[in-house]
């Protein structure tokens, strides 16, 4: 029998073409499917008390809660898009943010995060986080000197997003790493908005790499899943929580993500390529007010995104300002042919967002505005329709505020 390729096996193949095979290989089969088949089973059977014994011992497949082999082949595919050692599968982006936290943190211990992430991420530090007493301090991360003052022993984590919602703003991960290792605790990176084809934080000295797989990653908007990526010490320290805590990925799920992730190369540079597109033209625009891309030539972190994203288009995410009137808001949106509202993003249809009545509700508005974030900010996922007929779109849609 031919051997099935894996992806990272040396040869030096492209990206675009071993994500096709990374994973692919389910051993123990005895039948050869040309793709992963989804197995929906709550257990595998043992012939006998030493087969159960054998499988235990080599971690094989028992249980559904605590391995599966679609959780298998699609941590082996995020392992490889990620460049790390091992990664774990989870129900959701939550899901693995939680078991992380629980797992790696104690009573007592301090934890730096990034004042300006994903708002039920905020949500966990406060209010689960003080449940452990794990003490967890604000700061915008922006000023690494800042951040090495707030440092003290019982600091064990400094968590973040690569890049900030709605106002694109980057965390100079380098430094960061650079800060919490002197201490030996570990930088944790939320990577759902930049995805792995911009950036690989494990390359910048991040100990662990989250995804919301429910975005980019699967990016058919049709399954919720999230993932680890870390050395393996740190993964096998996490897999039993997570079975305890009863977070791992459901096998249909998984196996939906797997499936969508196959085209992640089609499909997410050009998102990203089209939103550096269409962040120009909006930027161009006399009725936008400002426009946040790391692409653009006036972006505030210009120097540092170059320094950080391997892909020109740099993100499929994009926010600008027009003017606040929530009523003609209302009225450009529905004006829109193509981009819709939806509380999600990553999808290959565009979508948008609102953050002052979304994401950034239960921000005070003082605070918003010291962030740029005004009633007139609009986000946006862009998707891979034609970057021409999306600009034209939303340039036709604009006319609402001629
Ligand atoms: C940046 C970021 N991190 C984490 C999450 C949580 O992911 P999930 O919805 O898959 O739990 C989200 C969800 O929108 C997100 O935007």
């Amino acid at each position: 029998m031919k051997k099935r390729m894996e992806a990272n096996d040396g040869e030096g193949y492209k990206r675009e073409s071993e994500i096709l095979y990374a994973g692919g290989f389910i051993p123990d089969l005895g039948l050869k499917p040309e793709t992963v088949p989804c197995f929906l089973t709550t257990a595998f059977v043992m012939d006998d008390l030493s087969e159960a014994l054998e499988v235990k011992k080599k971690r094989g497949y028992t249980y559904i809660r605590t391995a599966n082999p679609n959780r298998t082949a699609l941590a082996q595919a995020v392992s490889y898009l990620e460049g790390g050692e091992s990664s774990l599968i989870f129900s959701s982006g939550m899901g693995a943010i939680t078991t992380a936290l629980i797992t790696l943190l104690a009573p007592g211990d301090h934890v730096i995060c990034n004042e300006d992430i994903y708002g039920e991420t905020f949500e966990v530090m406060t209010k689960v986080m003080s449940k452990m007493s794990v003490d967890v301090e604000f700061m915008d991360l922006a000023n690494p000197a800042a951040v090495k003052k707030a440092i003290r022993p019982a600091t064990k984590m400094i968590y973040t997003e690569v890049i900030s919602n709605p106002t694109l703003t980057l965390a100079d991960l380098r430094s960061l790493a650079a800060i919490i290792h002197e201490t030996k605790g570990v930088l944790m990176v939320d990577n759902t908005f930049t995805t792995p084809l911009a950036i690989r934080p494990l390359d910048f000295g991040a100990d662990l790499v989250m995804n919301s797989l429910t975005k980019f990653l699967n990016g058919h908007s049709d399954a919720m899943g999230g993932s680890i990526t870390a050395r393996a010490e740190i993964i096998d320290k996490i897999q039993p929580f997570s079975m305890l805590c009863g977070t791992p990925g459901d096998p249909f799920s998984s196996w939906l993500i797997y499936r969508g992730l196959h085209t992640v190369e089609l499909r997410v540079p050009k998102q990203m390529t089209t939103a550096a597109k269409l962040a120009e033209a909006l930027r161009a625009d006399k009725r936008v007010i400002a426009v946040n891309h790391p692409s653009l030539p006036d972006y505030p972190q210009r120097q540092l995104a170059a320094e950080m994203f391997v892909d020109q288009g740099r993100s499929a995410m994009l926010s600008f300002t027009v003017a606040e009137d929530i009523e003609r808001i209302d009225r450009f949106m529905a004006n829109l042919h193509f981009a819709h509202y939806a509380p999600t993003l990553g999808g290959i249809r565009t979508s948008l967002s609102h953050p002052v009545t979304s994401s950034h509700y239960n921000v005070p508005d003082a605070i918003r505005r010291q962030r740029g974030i005004t009633p007139g900010m609009i986000r946006v996922s862009v998707g891979i329709e034609n970057a021409d007929d999306l600009i034209n779109d939303f340039r036709r849609a604009l006319e609402i505020f001629n």
